[in-house]
């Protein structure tokens, strides 16, 4: 493990947040037994994490037979960091997980298609917004000395989970060898009523329209900031000030970069992604 700044630190090919992984757990998830049961929800940093936690929890929840927890951290821990949690493989079934991880670093188990991945995308350009807002906030990482400054390292990849462009890509160049179903956090915000649907058939779950109406209620941008398993406000403020449900808008880019920053990050989507014929949502 090499570290690569004061705040992270570079494990085959990817940047971690230093004090939060060792070497041998990220090995140990070439081993990791991977039951068919398993959901996964798979981003990017900053592109709807925690939202499409608060969705498939509900669609779980709903469909019964979940086991309870104090809240969605502990219900859909984070595959990468167990932070002093009991053993994974000693969790009931179904287990949910949530992770930040690129295809190399997944247990391969995952190729046998029975776990199920949600992956969601978010446009660059939000994604590097909030972002940025989320790095003055959290104490893991280094806070930025200036937007402009932020925007260069993360198109570089010198932030928490590597490059965007690299996770978008490893990601959907492989999709095939998955059960993956993928999402842009613009049509959860579109149409999250859609979106809500679309995971239930893809998790098996049949649930009634009202049902799927609770779970939209529940995952409602308003409704989650109030609701303390899913706002993250149970994270203390000592580590995070600031809010993981800090806007929950499409465009706010338009706020912070200039007409130059849109055309860099346009030109390397040109350069790195045209040949996946990614559609993005701007506004
Ligand atoms: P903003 O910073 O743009 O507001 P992650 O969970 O991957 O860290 O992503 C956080 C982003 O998702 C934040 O974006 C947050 O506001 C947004 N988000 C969380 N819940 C949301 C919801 N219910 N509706 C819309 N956006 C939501």
């Amino acid at each position: 493990m090499e570290q690569i700044s004061d705040y992270l630190c570079r494990y085959k090919n990817y940047n971690f947040t230093i004090g939060h992984i060792t070497a041998e757990y990220i090995d140990s998830l070439q081993s990791f037994e991977i039951r068919d049961s398993d959901i996964f929800v798979i981003t990017y940093p900053k592109s709807g994490t925690v939202w499409s936690q608060q969705i498939i929890i509900s669609i779980c929840e709903l469909g019964g037979g979940l086991n309870e927890y104090p809240n969605n951290m502990e219900q859909m821990p984070w595959l990468e960091y167990r932070e002093g949690r009991a053993d994974y493989s000693l969790r009931p079934s179904p287990r949910l997980f949530a992770s930040h991880l690129t295809p190399a670093l997944m247990p391969p188990g995952l190729k046998d298609k029975k776990a199920k991945i949600i992956y969601v995308m978010r446009n660059p350009k939000d994604n590097v917004v909030s972002y940025y807002h989320f790095s003055r906030g959290l104490a893991d990482l280094e806070t930025p000395k200036s937007f402009e400054h932020f925007f260069e390292e993360y198109l570089k990849g010198n932030v928490g989970g590597s490059s965007w462009f690299d996770h978008i890509r490893e990601w959907h160049s492989v999709k095939d060898q998955y059960n993956i179903l993928f999402l842009t956090y613009e049509d959860m915000v579109l149409d999250l009523r859609a979106a809500v649907t679309k995971i239930c058939t893809f998790l098996g779950k049949n649930l009634s329209e009202a049902a799927i109406d609770q779970v939209v209620e529940k995952c409602t941008f308003s409704n989650m900031k109030k609701d303390p398993k899913a706002n993250y406000k149970f994270i203390p403020e000592t580590r995070l000030q600031g809010d993981f449900m800090r806007k929950g808008k499409i465009g706010d880019w338009k706020n912070h970069l200039t007409a130059a920053q849109s055309e860099r990050v346009d030109q390397l989507l040109q350069e790195k992604l045209s040949d996946m014929s990614l559609k993005f949502i701007w506004e």
